[in-house]
């Protein structure tokens, strides 16, 4: 059996380039020191394309494709800056902008600036509402904030945690991240590892602590809402569920 790793040779940008067959885009731009903007990609995440900021255009293809994605092939010609993709870049932003609240989003917040994006183009746009939540001592979650990038969902499952306790619920417009059943997060799986707070990239999920200092609490009252005794105990009313309910 040999050895020999099967490679392509693709063009990004004028510079030629052999990569290992399976390369993405993405990699392969990144070995060449060219920089794709990317929101929903993690490099600890399994890519699942969804926010479509990395799309590039390949020659002689219809389609923009998504980078963090899309794999090298022989003979491609890619463009990571060309009208088209920094046209798709800007509508994605400002469609972004239009519905999420990304004031806590820095990286958002410097592609808004590079692409010239207009966060008041869709104005009349309905914006995403949902109940801020602040269920557990360890950390808060607003919605408000969320680009359903499902990073979290991804670590807290078959990427790192293996814990299962997030999952996405509706559709279109009413996606959203939610736990089974609604349950608030004491009852659900959840171990508060935190994966999910450290991965999310618009702050949306943010450690108690944080939030509680932001708020002026005083140092007792932070200890005390930060605390483990915070926790309501686990109590299952509902055995065909497998979770609990605040009494
Ligand atoms: S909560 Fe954060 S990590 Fe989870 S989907 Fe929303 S933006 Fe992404
Ligand atoms: S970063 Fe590639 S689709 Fe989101």
């Amino acid at each position: 059996m040999s050895d020999t790793v099967e490679t392509v040779k693709v063009t990004i940008d004028g510079q030629e380039l052999t990569v290992p067959k399976g390369t993405t885009i993405l990699d392969a731009a990144h070995e060449a020191g060219i920089h794709i903007p990317t929101i929903c990609y993690h490099r600890a995440t399994t890519p699942e394309g969804i926010c479509r900021m990395c799309v590039v255009e390949i020659e002689g293809w219809r389609q923009l494709q998504p980078a963090c994605k899309a794999q090298c092939s022989d003979g491609m010609t890619i463009h990571t800056r060309s009208e088209r993709v920094d046209r798709a870049r800007k509508t994605i932003l400002e469609l972004l902008a239009s519905t999420v609240d990304l004031s806590e989003a820095p990286e958002i917040q410097a592609m808004i600036s590079e692409y010239g994006a207009d966060v008041n183009r869709f104005a009349d746009g309905e914006r995403r509402q949902r109940p801020f939540l602040d269920d557990n001592p360890f950390y808060v979650r607003d919605y408000d904030k969320c680009v359903l990038c499902w990073r979290c969902i991804q670590v807290c499952a078959e990427d790192a945690q293996f814990i299962f306790a997030l999952t996405l619920s509706g559709r279109g417009f009413e996606s959203r991240v939610t736990t089974f059943y609604d349950e608030p997060m004491p009852c659900t799986t959840c171990v508060f590892c935190g994966q999910c707070v450290g991965i999310c990239p618009t702050n949306a999920l943010k450690p108690k602590v944080e939030w509680a200092v932001e708020q002026n609490m005083p140092p007792e009252k932070i200890r005390e809402v930060t605390s483990a005794q915070a926790l309501p105990p686990r109590k299952r009313t509902d055995p065909t569920r497998g979770g609990c309910r605040w009494s």
